[in-house]
Protein backbone atom coordinates (compact mmCIF):
# COMPACT_ATOMS: atom_id res chain seq x y z
CA UNK A 1 0.00 0.00 0.00
CA UNK A 2 1.31 3.65 -0.60
CA UNK A 3 1.88 5.72 2.61
CA UNK A 4 -1.89 6.51 3.62
CA UNK A 5 -2.40 8.72 6.32
CA UNK A 6 -6.00 8.66 7.98
CA UNK A 7 -6.72 11.51 10.56
CA UNK A 8 -7.41 10.62 13.91
CA UNK A 9 -8.01 14.15 14.73
CA UNK A 10 -11.71 14.68 16.62
CA UNK A 11 -12.18 17.35 14.94
CA UNK A 12 -11.24 15.82 11.29
CA UNK A 13 -13.71 13.11 12.78
CA UNK A 14 -16.43 15.39 14.00
CA UNK A 15 -16.67 17.23 10.64
CA UNK A 16 -17.02 14.14 8.80
CA UNK A 17 -19.80 13.11 10.05
CA UNK A 18 -21.54 16.44 9.21
CA UNK A 19 -20.70 15.41 5.74
CA UNK A 20 -21.74 11.56 5.84
CA UNK A 21 -25.04 13.10 7.20
CA UNK A 22 -27.85 13.75 3.94
CA UNK A 23 -29.52 16.64 6.02
CA UNK A 24 -26.98 18.81 6.00
CA UNK A 25 -27.48 21.15 3.26
CA UNK A 26 -24.93 22.44 0.73
CA UNK A 27 -24.46 25.68 2.47
CA UNK A 28 -23.03 23.88 5.43
CA UNK A 29 -21.43 21.00 3.55
CA UNK A 30 -19.37 23.22 1.84
CA UNK A 31 -18.69 25.18 4.83
CA UNK A 32 -17.55 21.95 6.24
CA UNK A 33 -15.66 20.96 3.57
CA UNK A 34 -13.38 23.84 3.38
CA UNK A 35 -12.90 23.55 7.22
CA UNK A 36 -11.85 19.70 7.33
CA UNK A 37 -9.55 21.02 4.19
CA UNK A 38 -7.86 23.30 5.89
CA UNK A 39 -7.19 20.30 8.90
CA UNK A 40 -5.92 17.68 6.68
CA UNK A 41 -3.84 20.33 4.70
CA UNK A 42 -2.24 20.79 7.94
CA UNK A 43 -1.20 17.49 8.70
CA UNK A 44 -0.26 16.55 4.92
CA UNK A 45 2.59 19.24 5.22
CA UNK A 46 4.13 18.05 8.36
CA UNK A 47 6.95 17.23 6.49
CA UNK A 48 7.76 20.46 4.11
CA UNK A 49 11.00 21.82 3.51
CA UNK A 50 11.83 24.81 5.33
CA UNK A 51 15.09 27.13 5.34
CA UNK A 52 16.34 28.59 8.53
CA UNK A 53 15.87 32.51 9.06
CA UNK A 54 16.63 34.64 11.79
CA UNK A 55 14.09 37.10 13.00
CA UNK A 56 14.71 40.33 15.36
CA UNK A 57 11.86 40.00 18.28
CA UNK A 58 10.62 43.67 19.92
CA UNK A 59 12.93 42.67 22.46
CA UNK A 60 15.50 43.05 20.30
CA UNK A 61 16.66 39.47 20.36
CA UNK A 62 17.27 37.26 17.72
CA UNK A 63 15.42 33.96 17.33
CA UNK A 64 15.58 31.35 14.89
CA UNK A 65 12.91 30.31 12.45
CA UNK A 66 12.31 29.03 9.51
CA UNK A 67 10.02 29.54 6.19
CA UNK A 68 8.58 27.33 4.18
CA UNK A 69 10.94 26.58 1.18
CA UNK A 70 8.87 24.70 -1.27
CA UNK A 71 6.41 26.54 -3.69
CA UNK A 72 3.17 24.72 -3.89
CA UNK A 73 0.21 23.83 -6.41
CA UNK A 74 -2.97 22.83 -5.48
CA UNK A 75 -4.43 21.07 -8.36
CA UNK A 76 -8.25 20.64 -7.53
CA UNK A 77 -10.14 18.00 -9.69
CA UNK A 78 -12.74 19.43 -11.36
CA UNK A 79 -15.85 19.49 -9.80
CA UNK A 80 -16.31 18.13 -6.69
CA UNK A 81 -11.98 19.47 -6.04
CA UNK A 82 -13.60 23.25 -6.00
CA UNK A 83 -14.79 22.59 -2.82
CA UNK A 84 -11.46 21.98 -0.82
CA UNK A 85 -9.42 25.33 -2.56
CA UNK A 86 -10.34 28.04 -0.04
CA UNK A 87 -9.23 25.71 2.99
CA UNK A 88 -5.93 24.93 0.95
CA UNK A 89 -5.53 28.50 0.54
CA UNK A 90 -6.32 29.68 3.92
CA UNK A 91 -3.09 28.20 4.72
CA UNK A 92 -1.16 28.78 1.38
CA UNK A 93 -2.48 31.66 0.34
CA UNK A 94 0.68 32.47 -2.48
CA UNK A 95 -0.18 28.98 -3.92
CA UNK A 96 -0.70 28.65 -7.46
CA UNK A 97 -3.81 26.86 -7.96
CA UNK A 98 -4.20 24.78 -11.55
CA UNK A 99 -7.42 23.12 -12.71
CA UNK A 100 -7.59 19.64 -13.94
CA UNK A 101 -10.99 18.43 -15.30
CA UNK A 102 -11.52 14.84 -15.46
CA UNK A 103 -15.89 12.88 -14.70
CA UNK A 104 -16.01 9.37 -14.05
CA UNK A 105 -17.76 7.55 -17.11
CA UNK A 106 -20.71 6.22 -15.20
CA UNK A 107 -20.45 2.88 -17.42
CA UNK A 108 -16.95 2.04 -16.99
CA UNK A 109 -16.17 4.22 -14.39
CA UNK A 110 -12.78 5.04 -16.63
CA UNK A 111 -11.77 9.12 -16.03
CA UNK A 112 -12.27 11.28 -18.89
CA UNK A 113 -10.08 14.22 -19.10
CA UNK A 114 -12.49 17.52 -20.04
CA UNK A 115 -9.86 20.37 -18.94
CA UNK A 116 -6.82 21.14 -18.63
CA UNK A 117 -4.98 24.93 -18.01
CA UNK A 118 -1.69 23.70 -16.78
CA UNK A 119 1.05 26.08 -18.00
CA UNK A 120 4.06 24.92 -20.22
CA UNK A 121 6.11 24.07 -17.41
CA UNK A 122 5.79 24.07 -13.57
CA UNK A 123 6.46 26.72 -11.06
CA UNK A 124 6.12 24.82 -7.98
CA UNK A 125 8.15 22.51 -6.18
CA UNK A 126 4.93 19.98 -4.67
CA UNK A 127 1.71 19.66 -5.92
CA UNK A 128 -1.58 18.49 -3.82
CA UNK A 129 -3.96 16.91 -5.69
CA UNK A 130 -7.39 17.92 -4.00
CA UNK A 131 -10.08 15.28 -4.25
CA UNK A 132 -12.85 14.78 -1.97
CA UNK A 133 -13.27 10.95 -2.97
CA UNK A 134 -10.96 8.17 -3.76
CA UNK A 135 -13.33 5.46 -5.37
CA UNK A 136 -11.85 3.20 -7.92
CA UNK A 137 -8.53 5.77 -7.81
CA UNK A 138 -9.15 6.47 -11.75
CA UNK A 139 -9.22 9.93 -11.87
CA UNK A 140 -6.42 10.82 -8.91
CA UNK A 141 -4.26 8.39 -11.00
CA UNK A 142 -5.13 10.15 -13.87
CA UNK A 143 -4.17 13.31 -12.42
CA UNK A 144 -0.82 12.01 -10.87
CA UNK A 145 -0.05 11.25 -14.67
CA UNK A 146 -0.94 14.26 -16.04
CA UNK A 147 1.66 16.21 -13.34
CA UNK A 148 4.38 13.76 -13.88
CA UNK A 149 4.49 14.83 -17.36
CA UNK A 150 3.96 18.11 -16.54
CA UNK A 151 7.19 17.71 -14.60
CA UNK A 152 6.29 18.13 -11.27
CA UNK A 153 8.33 15.23 -8.96
CA UNK A 154 6.56 15.71 -5.49
CA UNK A 155 2.97 15.00 -5.12
CA UNK A 156 0.74 14.06 -2.48
CA UNK A 157 -3.18 13.14 -2.79
CA UNK A 158 -5.45 14.94 -0.23
CA UNK A 159 -9.16 14.19 0.10
CA UNK A 160 -11.97 13.50 2.20
CA UNK A 161 -12.66 9.36 1.90
CA UNK A 162 -10.76 6.64 -0.01
CA UNK A 163 -11.93 3.26 -0.53
CA UNK A 164 -8.89 0.41 -0.19
CA UNK A 165 -9.47 -0.39 -4.29
CA UNK A 166 -8.76 2.99 -5.14
CA UNK A 167 -5.94 3.27 -2.76
CA UNK A 168 -4.75 -0.25 -4.01
CA UNK A 169 -5.21 1.24 -7.79
CA UNK A 170 -3.24 4.25 -7.14
CA UNK A 171 -0.33 2.89 -5.53
CA UNK A 172 -0.10 0.57 -8.90
CA UNK A 173 0.48 3.34 -10.65
CA UNK A 174 2.16 5.64 -8.34
CA UNK A 175 3.67 4.35 -5.75
CA UNK A 176 5.35 7.77 -4.36
CA UNK A 177 2.09 9.77 -4.11
CA UNK A 178 1.18 9.85 -0.70
CA UNK A 179 -2.87 9.94 0.21
CA UNK A 180 -4.21 11.90 2.79
CA UNK A 181 -8.07 11.37 4.18
CA UNK A 182 -10.24 11.77 7.06
CA UNK A 183 -11.01 8.25 6.83
CA UNK A 184 -10.59 5.09 4.93
CA UNK A 185 -14.15 3.72 3.87
CA UNK A 186 -15.01 0.15 3.58
CA UNK A 187 -15.53 -0.51 0.38
CA UNK A 188 -17.22 0.68 -3.16
CA UNK A 189 -20.34 -0.15 -4.44
CA UNK A 190 -20.87 -3.46 -6.74
CA UNK A 191 -22.88 -3.04 -10.06
CA UNK A 192 -26.76 -2.45 -9.12
CA UNK A 193 -28.54 -5.46 -9.71
CA UNK A 194 -32.14 -3.73 -9.56
CA UNK A 195 -33.50 -0.49 -9.73
CA UNK A 196 -33.14 0.69 -6.15
CA UNK A 197 -29.39 -0.13 -6.16
CA UNK A 198 -26.98 2.21 -5.99
CA UNK A 199 -24.69 3.09 -8.88
CA UNK A 200 -21.54 1.26 -9.09
CA UNK A 201 -18.47 2.42 -7.83
CA UNK A 202 -19.81 4.62 -4.88
CA UNK A 203 -17.30 4.56 -1.68
CA UNK A 204 -19.72 2.78 1.54
CA UNK A 205 -20.46 4.50 3.84
CA UNK A 206 -19.30 7.38 2.16
CA UNK A 207 -20.99 10.81 1.78
CA UNK A 208 -23.12 10.20 -1.51
CA UNK A 209 -22.05 12.52 -4.79
CA UNK A 210 -19.41 14.79 -3.03
CA UNK A 211 -20.24 17.49 -6.02
CA UNK A 212 -23.71 17.15 -5.65
CA UNK A 213 -23.73 17.46 -1.95
CA UNK A 214 -21.43 20.61 -2.60
CA UNK A 215 -23.00 22.59 -5.26
CA UNK A 216 -27.21 21.46 -4.89
CA UNK A 217 -27.51 19.38 -7.97
CA UNK A 218 -28.07 15.69 -8.64
CA UNK A 219 -30.86 13.97 -9.87
C1 LIG B 1 -16.02 12.04 -8.45
C2 LIG B 1 -14.98 12.51 -7.45
C3 LIG B 1 -13.69 12.08 -8.10
C4 LIG B 1 -14.08 10.80 -8.81
C5 LIG B 1 -13.63 9.66 -7.95
O1 LIG B 1 -16.13 12.95 -9.47
O2 LIG B 1 -15.02 13.86 -7.18
O3 LIG B 1 -13.18 13.03 -9.03
O4 LIG B 1 -15.51 10.80 -8.93
O5 LIG B 1 -13.86 8.48 -8.59
P1 LIG B 1 -12.70 7.50 -9.03
O6 LIG B 1 -11.73 7.40 -7.91
O7 LIG B 1 -13.46 6.22 -9.26
O8 LIG B 1 -12.09 8.03 -10.28
P2 LIG B 1 -17.28 12.84 -10.59
O9 LIG B 1 -16.85 11.99 -11.73
O10 LIG B 1 -18.56 12.43 -9.92
O11 LIG B 1 -17.36 14.29 -11.15
P3 LIG B 1 -17.84 15.64 -10.43
O12 LIG B 1 -16.80 16.00 -9.41
O13 LIG B 1 -17.88 16.59 -11.57
O14 LIG B 1 -19.18 15.41 -9.80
Amino acid sequence: MPEVHESHHPLVKEQLTLLRDPATPPATFRDVMRRLTGLLMYEATADMRVRPVTVTTPLRAEAQGVRVAERVGLIPILRAGLGMVDGALALFPEAEVWHIGLYRDEETLRPVTYYNKLPQRPRVDICFILDPMLATGGSAAAAASILKAWGVGRIKFVGILAAPEGIRHLHDHHPDVTVHVAHVDRHLTPPPQGADDPPAGFIVPGLGDAGDRLFGTGP
